[in-house]
């Protein structure tokens, strides 16, 4: 099938199943196109705690769709490419933080969400790059351990002055720029602000003029009055930059910036997923209850 037929069918497909289609930044732009919402990982988490629908298609990595099934247990998740995984996430295991834990009682243990259900069913709070601020600031005074993360880890540490210990896991998209890309980037556009995603080493996230999440890099390059913007995080980002801001420009820091897990989803796996019913999520009940509750205590402090 084509591209327009297979978009027809999954339009179709969609209002027979009652199903909504969410989809994150990184998704290719064709994936964007055809979601009824895309976003940054707190944003589909809040989408897919609120929705009605009864089938939720998630297009994005496994724990996004995961996240989603434990904040809406009785609907469908699919993911439609059934091994788009994240190496972050699997930079710590359940085992590994259960030792930990027996190690340190007294360390609150704060979960980047970009983790697996069984590791954030060990876990005090979540947290995305989105709402960290208002998440650490409830536990600024506990000594704390942040997982998996070390670049954003040691950014908010520093940020904060924590007494945090920081897990040496990385996301290996953010993890490989360097200062040499910030100084090939700024020598070739001596006039665009840098703005960065806080997956990445702290020596880049020292060079840019803004660090945020993917919708704050979006918002910030609406909002300030650069005409150009060169931008430290996953290439897909910059579709919806485009579509939000069509009358800037905007540079990958770097050409490697693509992460092959997100790049799994097409239109075809989207189809085959609301057809077939295929790759549904599934999350062990006395892990989604202790997840649950970290996920439940991160949205009502991001509220606040
Ligand atoms: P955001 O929460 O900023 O969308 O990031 C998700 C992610 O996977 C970054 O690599
Ligand atoms: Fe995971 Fe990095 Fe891909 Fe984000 S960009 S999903 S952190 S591997």
């Amino acid at each position: 099938m084509n591209n327009a037929t297979l978009i027809k069918e999954i339009k179709h497909l969609k209002k027979d199943r009652k199903a909504i289609i969410l989809a994150h930044y990184y998704q290719p732009p064709e994936v964007q196109d055809i979601a009824d919402v895309v976003g940054d990982s707190y944003k589909l988490s809040v989408t897919a705690s609120q929705t009605d629908a009864k089938t939720i298609v998630f297009c994005g990595v496994h724990f996004m769709a995961e996240t989603a099934k434990i904040l809406s247990p009785e609907k469908t998740v699919l993911l439609p490419a059934a091994d788009a995984g994240c190496p972050m996430a699997d930079t710590i295991t359940h085992e590994q933080l259960k030792t930990y834990k027996q190690e340190n009682p007294e360390r609150k243990v704060i979960c980047y969400v970009n983790s697996t259900a069984s590791v954030k069913a060990l876990s005090d709070v979540c947290v995305t790059s989105s709402n960290f601020e208002r998440v650490i600031d409830h536990f600024k005074n506990d000594p704390l351990l942040y997982v998996p993360d070390k670049n954003l880890g040691s950014y908010v540490r520093r940020a904060y002055n924590l007494d945090m210990e920081v897990w040496p896991g990385f996301c290996c998209i953010h993890n490989n720029l360097t200062l040499k890309d910030v100084d090939a980037m700024r020598k070739a556009y001596p006039d665009a602000a840098l703005i960065v995603h806080p997956e990445a080493p702290l020596s880049v996230i020292d060079e840019a003029d803004y660090v945020g999440g993917t919708s704050g890099l979006i918002n910030f390059a609406k909002e300030s009055n650069h005409a150009h913007y060169i931008v430290g995080t996953e290439k897909g980002l910059l579709h919806q930059m485009k579509k939000e801001a069509p009358d800037k420009r905007f540079t990958v820091l770097s050409e490697d910036l693509k992460c092959r897990n997100m790049k799994k989803t097409d239109l075809q796996t989207v189809y085959e997923a609301l057809r077939d019913n295929t790759h549904e999520i599934e999350v062990e009940e006395s892990i989604m209850k202790d997840a649950k509750k970290a996920i439940d205590l991160m949205m009502e402090l991001s509220r606040q």
